[in-house]
């Protein structure tokens, strides 16, 4: 085989190369005449054309039906996390511990809750949401009315916590045994705590363990109400104003004494015994005063 090749020349090649770009026998270009070619060509513009076409279909029908206002897939979160403030985490735990007669520790803990507490300024909750809401209603909108293509979204002032405001006592009771802290239930698009109308959700905090360091528990709103006003939550688009509703909680504590706090969401769409999500409907964490 080796021989074979080594007999053609260069030149020899070089015609054969010739021969098959232009052969003026058959009169054929690169083996094919140049009517082919024409046909070849306008095959593969049309070919094109049509895939062209069915891509740009296939993008518009996409664009059209999905709706920039709500995600798409929100198949894992069907009932909300609950989280509580000063979220002063230890080990996988929230444990918040202070000491009242420490001034810095006081001073941590009521800057926690007062930044925490910022979007809910009175003057600010003015401004954005000037709107009133029928207490006890869900507040269902359809269209678009607020100015900008968004949704009206209902005011939660930081004076609806009462003496958990940071108003009147602008360490929240660290300077004391008797701590505030605030409960966060996180929100989710279109999700409506229940279905009868009339029945808003509300906190209830049980101590786990050591039931007797515990001496009162209060709750702001008035039973740990959170509105049906404040539902549903069209999305961060929709509704670029909105605020989660909070429930504070004041303890009376006994000094020097740790108790496990359990405060659950309760309403009847709100499950909160998921072994897999333990913040799932409930948050659990331990609470102590040191003087
Ligand atoms: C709490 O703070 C006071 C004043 O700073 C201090 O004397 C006391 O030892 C502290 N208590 C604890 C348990 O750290
Ligand atoms: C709310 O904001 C206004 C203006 O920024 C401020 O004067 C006022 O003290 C704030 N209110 C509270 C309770 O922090
Ligand atoms: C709230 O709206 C009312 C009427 O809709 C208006 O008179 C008032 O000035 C508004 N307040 C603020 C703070 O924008
Ligand atoms: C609407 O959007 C414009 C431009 O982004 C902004 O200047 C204006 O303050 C917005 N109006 C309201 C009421 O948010
Ligand atoms: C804690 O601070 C508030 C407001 O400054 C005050 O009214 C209260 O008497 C203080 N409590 C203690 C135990 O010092
Ligand atoms: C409303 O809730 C009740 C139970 O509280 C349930 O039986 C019923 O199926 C629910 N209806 C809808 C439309 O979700
Ligand atoms: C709060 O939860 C505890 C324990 O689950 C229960 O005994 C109590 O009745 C509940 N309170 C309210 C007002 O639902
Ligand atoms: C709080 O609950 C009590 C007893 O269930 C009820 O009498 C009272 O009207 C409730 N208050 C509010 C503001 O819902």
């Amino acid at each position: 085989m080796a021989t074979l090749k080594e007999k053609r020349t260069c030149g020899q090649r070089c015609e054969d190369f010739g021969h098959f770009v232009w052969n003026s026998e058959n009169g054929t270009f690169m083996g094919r005449t140049p009517l082919k070619w024409i046909y070849i060509s306008l095959y593969y513009v049309a070919f094109y054309v049509v895939m062209t076409g069915l891509f740009s279909l296939a993008i518009w029908v996409l664009l059209y039906t999905i709706s920039p206002y709500t995600p798409d897939y929100q198949d894992r979160l069907k009932s909300p996390g609950v989280m509580v403030w000063p979220d002063t985490y230890g080990e996988e735990i929230v444990e918040i511990t202070y000491n009242s007669s420490d001034k810095n520790s006081c001073v941590k803990m009521s800057n926690i809750l007062r930044k925490f507490l910022e979007p809910y300024n009175e003057t600010l909750q003015q401004q954005w949401n000037n709107v009133s809401c029928t207490r006890g209603q869900f507040h269902i909108q359809p269209h678009f009315t607020a100015p900008n293509h968004t949704k009206w979204s209902c005011p939660f002032t930081q004076n609806m916590l009462g003496p958990c405001s940071g108003v009147t006592d602008p360490t929240f009771g660290y300077n004391s045994s008797r701590p505030c802290v605030i409960i966060k239930m996180n929100r989710i698009i279109n999700f409506l705590p229940s279905n009868r109308s009339g029945v808003e959700p509300y906190v209830n905090c049980t101590v786990l363990t050591g039931a007797e360091n515990v001496q009162d528990i209060e709750y702001f709103p008035q039973n740990g109400t959170m509105d049906l006003s404040y539902f549903p939550y069209y999305g961060r688009l929709a509704q670029p104003s909105y605020v989660n509703p909070l429930v504070a909680v004041k303890f009376s504590l006994v000094k020097e004494k740790e108790a496990k706090i359990q405060c659950r969401v309760v309403s009847d769409v709100i499950s909160y015994e998921n072994i897999h999500d333990p913040y799932e409907g409930k948050v659990v964490f331990y609470l102590s005063v040191e003087s």
